[in-house]
C-alpha cells in the first residue's frame, strides 16, 4: 500500500470518526447504543427443562466487530437490547415529527389486532432513515415492534419460540433500490411517515405508507445492497404471483449452492430435484445450551451446505410451507465468513432428500 493511500484511509477514518454529538446519524445500534454497519440477533427458544422466565428473552448477537456469536448482556424485552436501542431512534424521530425523517413498519401480524389479510407478504421489519442515511431491520417475531405511540415492548406472541432478525445500516441511495424490492414483498404497513422531500425519489414506499393503489408488482426481483461500510448483500424478493418454493426454484439455483434451511415447521420436505439441493434442518445446537429442535424455531434463515461451496448467509420472511409458496416475502444473503460459520455451526443434524 503507498503511503498517499495510507493518508487518504486515515483522513477518511479520521472524518467518519468526528461526527459531532447530538447529530448522530441514524443506524443499527449495538446494546451500548453505539452505530454498527449491520448486526444479527437470535433470540432462543424457551428452554424446556429449566422452564425459566428468563430464558424466553435471551438473544445471541454478532456484529461487524465479533467474530461469533456473543451472548447478550440484556434481554430482548428490554430498551437496553439492540432491538430497543435501535427503535428507539424511531420513537425519537416519531415524537419530533421531523420533516427530514422517514419511517415505516411492517408486519403481516399487527399488535392489538386479529385481522390477517392473507394478500399481504408474509413479512415483518421496520426502516427508518433520512437523506443522508438510515436502516432496515427484518425479523420474525409476530405483532412486533408496537406502534410509537406506545413505546418498546416485547410482544408474548414472541416469546416461546427461537426469533431471528438482522439490521444493516445503508446510505440514502440504497433506499431507492428498497423501495422497489419492498413492493414485490406487498408489506402489511400499520404504521409510517413518509415526509414530502422523499416523494420525488421513492415511488413505492409513500404509496404502501398511504395504502393507495399499487402499480404492476414484479413477480420476483433481484437486487444488490451495500451497506454504508461496503458489506455486499443481495436481496430476493418475491411476490405472490411468483407461486414456488423460494428456496428451491430461485434462491439455490440463482446462487449456485445447495442450502441447509431453517424455518417455522416446514411441510415442504427436503428437495433434490434441481441442481442445487435444499434440506430442512431438524436440529440446532447453541454453545451452552441443550439442542433443540428446529419445531421451535420461528426463525427463517439458511446457509450454504459446504463453506468451500460459496458460503452464503440468507435471513428472511419465509417458512417452507406450500402455503407461503403463494405469499409475499423476501431474504437477505451474504458471503460473509463469520456469519457463515456462526450459523454453520448452530446445525446439528439436516433432512437428507432419501427418506422423508
Ligand atoms: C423482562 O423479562 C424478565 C424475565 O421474565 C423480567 O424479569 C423483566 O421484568 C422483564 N423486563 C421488562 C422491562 O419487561
Ligand atoms: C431533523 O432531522 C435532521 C436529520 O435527521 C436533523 O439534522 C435536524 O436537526 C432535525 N430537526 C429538528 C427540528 O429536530
Ligand atoms: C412538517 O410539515 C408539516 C406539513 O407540511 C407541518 O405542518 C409541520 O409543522 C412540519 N413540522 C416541522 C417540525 O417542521
Ligand atoms: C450516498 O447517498 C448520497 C445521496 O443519495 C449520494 O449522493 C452518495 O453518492 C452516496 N454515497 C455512496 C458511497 O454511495
Ligand atoms: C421440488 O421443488 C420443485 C420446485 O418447487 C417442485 O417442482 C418439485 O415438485 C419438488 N419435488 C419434491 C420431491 O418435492
Amino acid at each position: 500500500m503507498t503511503v498517499r493511500l495510507l493518508s487518504v484511509s486515515f483522513t477518511v477514518l479520521f472524518l467518519s470518526s468526528c461526527v459531532p454529538p447530538g447529530a448522530a446519524q441514524i443506524s443499527c445500534r449495538n446494546e451500548d447504543g453505539d452505530a454498527v454497519d449491520w448486526f444479527v440477533f437470535y433470540k432462543l427458544p424457551q428452554n424446556r427443562k429449566q422452564k425459566s422466565e428468563r430464558s424466553r428473552f435471551e438473544y445471541m448477537y454478532l456484529d461487524t466487530t465479533m467474530k461469533s456469536w456473543q451472548r447478550s448482556k440484556s434481554l430482548v424485552n428490554m430498551t437496553q437490547s439492540v432491538l430497543g436501542r435501535t427503535l428507539e431512534q424511531l420513537y425519537e424521530a416519531w415524537e419530533a415529527k421531523n420533516n427530514s425523517t422517514a419511517y415505516l413498519i411492517y408486519n403481516d401480524k399487527v399488535p392489538h389486532s386479529m385481522d390477517y389479510n392473507w394478500k399481504q407478504g408474509h413479512a415483518k421489519g421496520f426502516l427508518l432513515w433520512d437523506k443522508s442515511q438510515g436502516f432496515w431491520l427484518i425479523h420474525s417475531i409476530p405483532q412486533f415492534p408496537p406502534y410509537p405511540e406506545e413505546g418498546y415492548s416485547y410482544p408474548s406472541t414472541g416469546e416461546r419460540y427461537g426469533q431471528i432478525g438482522i439490521c444493516i445500516t445503508y446510505n440514502y441511495s440504497q433506499f431507492v433500490e428498497i423501495d422497489s424490492q419492498l413492493l414485490s414483498c406487498i408489506p402489511n404497513v400499520y404504521s409510517c411517515f413518509i415526509p414530502a422531500i422523499f416523494h420525488p425519489e421513492l415511488t413505492y414506499l409513500p404509496k404502501m405508507c398511504a395504502h393507495s393503489q399499487l402499480p404492476r408488482i414484479p413477480h420476483r426481483r433481484l437486487s444488490r445492497l451495500q451497506s454504508i461500510q461496503g458489506q455486499n448483500f443481495f436481496h430476493f424478493a418475491k411476490s405472490p404471483y411468483f407461486v414456488d418454493d423460494i428456496f428451491v426454484s430461485w434462491m439455490a439455483q440463482q446462487l449456485q449452492t445447495s442450502l441447509l434451511v431453517e424455518t417455522w415447521q416446514p411441510k415442504l420436505p427436503s428437495n433434490c430435484s434441481l441442481s442445487y439441493h435444499v434440506y430442512n434442518i431438524k436440529r440446532i445446537r447453541i454453545p451452552g445450551q441443550s439442542p433443540f429442535s428446529s419445531y421451535y424455531d420461528h426463525a427463517k434463515w439458511c446457509v450454504s451446505q459446504r463453506y468451500h461451496r460459496k458460503h452464503w448467509t440468507c435471513i428472511g420472511d419465509l417458512n417452507r410451507s406450500p402455503f407461503q409458496t403463494r405469499r409475499g416475502g423476501g431474504f437477505l444473503c451474504t458471503q460473509n465468513k463469520h456469519i457463515y460459520l456462526a450459523f454453520r455451526s448452530l446445525i446439528l443434524h439436516y433432512q437428507n432428500c432419501n427418506h422423508s
